[in-house]
């Protein structure tokens, strides 16, 4: 077996303690960390993941729902279906790995959150965790969301940006400024990222000691290679899943498990 694979199934196979011990130290000793979250740091708030076992791509065709063409083509049906998701998350609450994640960027400089997700439950542990500290600003702990907020509306002419319209299923509403239909303010498949926002996220991944990537499938770019940017500049990577990933075999830590377990243990915040 090659001496690469070897070492991975090394590091892999090391006792689960001594795996969240060195995660610790890494980020422990870490100047500059940035964290980049997927679906699966929300499970355990009870929002569904994509392509877990009861993922929403499981029961339903992302280019039906998530794509420019089927909102095009069916507008009724994609808003109607992020109504749905706006309800299910407006019951969900953040759970301790948001919390740990936001204390870590409250309580340590040079901490940079970065989320697929895009149902605020980062936002919602920031205010929360904050308002519990006696903080006065939880911007710190606000991530950039790569892929956009569902609790917010564009409009699909004029791009005006506002919260989320109360939950009508009779379809899309209409811009109150230029008459065009609003859509949820997320990034569908097809779509261009924030150059913005991602550039400030691979640019947090370049300068960071150790990039903690916790609930994702590592499978969806740009997001996806933000850890290669953190070890081809020389830091390390830590891995927290319930499933072994892409990632897996090049993280310098990878361990297997509940994020919202292991989160609070290895960032000791
Ligand atoms: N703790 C840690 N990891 C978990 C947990 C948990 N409690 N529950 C699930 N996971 C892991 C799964 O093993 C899986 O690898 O989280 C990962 C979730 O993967 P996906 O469902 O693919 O979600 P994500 O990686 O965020 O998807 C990326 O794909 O569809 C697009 O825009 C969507 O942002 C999303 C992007």
């Amino acid at each position: 077996m090659d001496p690469a694979r070897l070492e991975c199934l090394a590091r892999v196979t090391k006792p689960a303690h001594a795996l969240r011990k060195e995660a610790t130290a890494l980020l422990a000793g870490a100047t500059r960390i940035v964290v980049l979250t997927g679906a699966g740091v929300s499970a355990e708030s009870g929002v569904p993941t994509f392509r877990g076992e009861q993922g929403l791509w499981r029961s339903y065709r992302p280019e039906e729902l998530a794509t420019p063409d089927a909102f095009h083509r069916d507008p009724e049906l994609v808003w109607s279906w992020y109504q749905w998701r706006r309800e299910l998350i407006a019951d969900c609450a953040p759970n301790a790995g948001h919390d740990a994640l936001a204390r870590l960027a409250l309580t340590r400089n040079g901490v940079t959150l970065v989320t697929q997700n895009v149902d605020g439950l980062h936002h919602r542990a920031a205010r929360d965790v904050a308002s519990a500290a006696g903080v006065s600003d939880p911007e710190p702990a606000h991530p950039l969301e790569v892929h956009g907020a569902i609790h917010r509306d564009r409009c699909s002419g004029c791009e005006r940006l506002t919260p989320a319209a109360a939950g009508s299923n009779a379809g899309p509403p209409s811009c109150v400024m230029c008459g065009s239909s609003l859509r949820p303010d997320v990034v569908w498949f097809g779509e261009s990222l924030d150059p913005d926002v991602i550039g400030s996220a691979q640019e947090a991944a370049i300068q960071a000691d150790v990039c903690l990537v916790a609930g994702t499938s590592s499978l969806v770019y740009p997001a996806a290679g933000l850890p290669d940017l953190t070890l081809r500049s020389g830091g390390a990577v830590v891995e927290v899943n319930l499933d072994p990933t892409p990632l897996t075999g090049s993280a310098t830590v990878s361990i297997r498990g509940q994020a919202g377990e292991i989160l609070p243990e290895i960032v000791g915040a």
